[in-house]
């Protein structure tokens, strides 16, 4: 059924997966066609709201709990939010779901797997995990449950940043109706 936005896009997957990358392409995108959306990045709000929250996973949880409530209230505004948090418990993110209203919530699996991530390290951190650096890292000693039914599953390993978001958008379009440009 076509419904009218907003919406809430949730970016999950490992560190290094690509979701910022996607979500900034997909930001440019969605406003190209008229959209109002925000990008709400995990690593941008720990640096502010979320500056208190470190990696347990309760601190995780809190992290993801106030993503949502945040993406919540642009909804409200009549703003999409895309949200990239790897969110690694699978609870925790249905949770996150439960916040937003039935049928706003849009989960976006960026399935790359930890060899490519850690591979890429593109910050560093995966290094810095291994040599005992850095505790509680996702997909080193902390865990990441992938999801089992999200709403777009892009391969993000295997595919450009722009075909991930060209599959993104395909399922958006057919669950929203796209805004008339202004
Ligand atoms: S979440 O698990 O709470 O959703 P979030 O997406 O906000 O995580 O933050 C992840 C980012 O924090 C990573 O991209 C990485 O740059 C940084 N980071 C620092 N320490 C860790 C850690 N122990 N585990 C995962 N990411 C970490």
């Amino acid at each position: 059924m076509t419904e009218r936005g907003p919406f809430v896009l949730w970016l999950t997957g490992l560190s290094g997966a690509g979701k910022s990358t996607i979500a900034t392409l997909l930001e440019h995108e969605l406003r190209a066609s008229g959209r109002r959306v925000f990008n709400l990045d995990g690593d941008v709000v720990r640096r502010g709201l979320n500056s208190d929250l470190g990696f347990s996973l309760d601190d995780r949880h809190e992290n993801v709990r106030r993503i949502a409530e945040v993406a919540r209230i642009l909804l409200l505004a009549d703003t999409s939010a895309i949200v990239s948090a790897i969110s690694p418990i699978a609870e925790v993110r249905a949770f996150a779901r439960s916040i937003v209203p039935e049928g706003h919530f849009i989960e976006v699996f960026v399935d790359a797997p930890l060899e490519v991530a850690e591979a890429r390290d593109t910050k560093g951190l995966y290094q810095r995990a291994r040599n005992g650096e850095l505790a509680d890292f996702t997909g080193i000693d902390s865990p990441y449950e992938a999801p089992t039914t999200p709403e777009v599953h892009v391969a993000s390993s295997l595919l450009t940043p722009e075909e991930s978001v060209a599959m993104i958008v395909a399922v958006l379009d057919e669950r929203f109706e796209a805004a008339e440009p202004s």
